[in-house]
């Protein structure tokens, strides 16, 4: 299995590029963001436990977000790979899915990290706002909470795949495709080098 992680700031594209990446390659896209949208728009409960969370741009808490990537691993159990995207956003989410993939005998590959400044993240998360239907969008006193939540609570989990030498970082500012031929760019040298690996 072939899975990476799309890993940066509320509003640094990592939907966008997601939605790209899912179609030349072929993986599953799991984003709990979206996943979690769809159970309020479901109206389940779990859904309106969430909403409470994230209507103030603060993290559901990890046993929710941890059980649904569990259920959607199972789900695809004979995907040639996963693209997570949102996940994991905390270390005690980072170590769950370890084992999760652990137990199914593969792991992360790589870590594709999108850095973009705080200043065009808020500025495009408004003008999506105007937009998008989505209530974490619409004022900018949440926006900054989600992107504080950010830097306390998940900028840290790229330690945690730096150490292991699956971090590489790349400029999140620029054209939609500019950005996605740097991602598509690290993802082909990580199958090369898998492939190479493989035919040792
Ligand atoms: P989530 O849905 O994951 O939102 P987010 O991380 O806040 O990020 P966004 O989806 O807003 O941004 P993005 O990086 O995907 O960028 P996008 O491509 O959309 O999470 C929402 C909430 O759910 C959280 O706050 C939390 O409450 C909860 N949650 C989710 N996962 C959780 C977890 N694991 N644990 C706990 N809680 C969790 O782009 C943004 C905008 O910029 C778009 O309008 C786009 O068109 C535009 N754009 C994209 N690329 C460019 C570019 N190159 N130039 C100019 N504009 C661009
Ligand atoms: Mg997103």
């Amino acid at each position: 299995m072939f899975n990476i992680i799309l890993f940066g700031p509320p509003g640094s594209g990592k939907g966008t590029q997601s939605d790209k990446i899912v179609d030349k390659y072929g993986l599953v896209h799991l984003a709990t963001g979206n996943l979690l949208r769809q159970e309020i728009a479901d109206k389940t409960p779990l859904g309106l436990e969430a909403k409470r969370f994230m209507d103030k741009g603060q993290l559901v808490p990890d046993e929710v977000v941890i059980g649904m990537i569990d259920s959607c691993l199972e789900k695809h159990a004979y995907a040639k790979g996963f693209l997570f995207d949102g996940f994991p956003r905390t270390a005690a989410q980072a170590e769950a899915l370890d084992k999760l993939l652990s137990l199914k005998k593969t792991s992360i590959c790589k870590v594709l990290a999108l850095e973009v400044s705080e200043d065009e993240l808020i500025k495009r998360l408004l003008k999506r706002g105007e937009t998008s239907g989505r209530s974490d969008d619409t004022n900018e006193a949440i926006i900054r909470n989600r992107y504080s939540v950010y830097k306390k609570d998940t900028e840290p989990v790229a330690n945690h795949y730096k150490a292991e030498d699956k971090l590489v970082i790349v400029k999140g500012e620029g054209s939609v495709d500019e950005i996605f031929n740097a991602l598509s760019n690290c993802i082909e040298a990580e199958m090369d080098a898998q492939q190479v690996f493989s035919a040792e």
